[in-house]
């Protein structure tokens, strides 16, 4: 059984396949109206969303295939203390694949234990959101032609911006790719992060916008992620900062493209709206095309399985309170060793012992 819920659980050239099918997609929709005949989708959704759930649901309908789910956990059995891994068991009789949004990092994992269908990450807490990194990816390819060679800034929240995470992990697939980290310090990227996913990457920190802003082709910018600060006057003391304005604009190189998942808040003026580089509605109807392209692959099983990693359980205690393993009563601490030869949680990837 494949699922996604990391973006590197597909390998270079499997992505390259999605990315290149998403894009035929774009330019010959008609030639896949009945690719996922007599198929479900189901969407749970544990949290909000507008783009994601409505893409996929978009993108199931358009194969030709229909779509069941539910928008808010509180019309589910969840609320009655029904575990993950039971809610999955259920839903994976009655569909034959399943996109998962949930406040808790790792819990599309944990769903993906006992799932009888391919489940997809529709986002987990501020860990990763791989079908949003799809979209960044085909956008970039469809603005720019390659993503090889680029320089690509982040700026925001990219402590919490499980997008950014997911984007930059891809991005190591790529030659020459140079990042430049814009945030505040205190949403700077996680440090196992920068230990792993960043380790090969060439990659800056910048204080503000405007120092970056005439060395990017890609302005990737994101939302201060406000639901996932435990003290909201934190979240308070920093709203309003990094904001992207014409006048930053006019720094920027002619050919560079302004990305964000969406939705904004207030760190792109609307004004910034009517730059043709501005490519961030453009690219929300990418993620359309690309979803498609993923459930066709999915639902195809045609994907390589991939072979396991060392485990081990028992030994140490995930001590993340985001994480799903201490939310769930039939959750076990299970460890894995990751690319930099450190033990991490297998659901969230932080180190034993880190409190978060
Ligand atoms: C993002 C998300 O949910 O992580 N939105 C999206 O999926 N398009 C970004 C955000 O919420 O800020």
């Amino acid at each position: 059984m494949r699922h996604l819920i990391d973006i590197k659980d597909l390998s270079k050239a499997e992505l390259d396949d999605l990315l290149a099918l998403g894009m035929d997609i774009k330019a010959n929709p008609q030639n896949y109206r009945e690719s996922a005949r007599f198929k479900k989708l189901a969407t749970l959704f544990f949290e909000p969303s507008t783009r994601t759930r409505l893409s996929f649901e978009a993108a199931m309908l358009d194969l030709g295939g229909n779509v069941i789910g539910f928008s808010e956990s509180s019309s589910s059995s969840v609320t009655k203390g029904e575990s993950v891994r039971d809610t999955i068991r259920t839903v994976g009789c009655y569909t034959d694949i399943i996109a998962m949004r949930h406040p808790l990092e790792g819990a599309p994992l944990m769903a993906a234990d006992t799932s009888p269908v391919p489940v997809i990450n529709a986002g987990d807490g501020g860990h990763c959101h791989p079908t949003q990194t799809l979209t960044d990816l085909l956008t970039i390819l469809d603005e720019k032609g390659q993503v090889d060679g680029l320089t690509i800034g982040m700026c925001g929240d990219l402590k919490y911006g499980r997008t950014v995470h997911s984007l930059i992990n891809a991005l190591e697939y790529y030659k020459n790719v140079r990042i430049a980290l814009i945030s505040p310090e205190s949403l700077a990227l996680p440090e196992y992060i920068k230990q792993t996913s960043l380790k090969g990457t060439h990659w800056e920190e910048y204080p503000n916008i405007e120092a970056a802003m005439d060395k990017v082709d890609v302005l990737y910018m994101t939302r201060i992620q406000r639901e996932r600060f435990s003290d909201p006057s934190q979240y308070a003391a920093l709203e309003g900062g990094f904001i992207l304005t014409p006048e930053l604009m006019k720094k920027a190189k002619g050919d560079a493209i302004v990305l964000h998942p969406l939705p904004r808040v207030d760190e792109i003026s609307t004004a910034v709206d009517e730059d043709s580089r501005a490519a961030y509605f453009r690219q929300m109807k990418n993620g359309k095309f690309v979803r498609m392209a993923l459930l066709m692959t999915l639902l195809s099983g045609k994907l390589m399985e991939k072979s396991d990693m060392p485990e081990q359980s028992g030994a140490y205690i995930c001590e993340n309170k985001r994480c799903i393993t201490n939310a769930q009563r039939d959750a076990e601490h299970v460890f894995i060793k990751s690319g930099d030869g450190v033990f991490r949680c297998k659901y969230c990837e932080q180190k034993p012992g880190i409190e978060v």
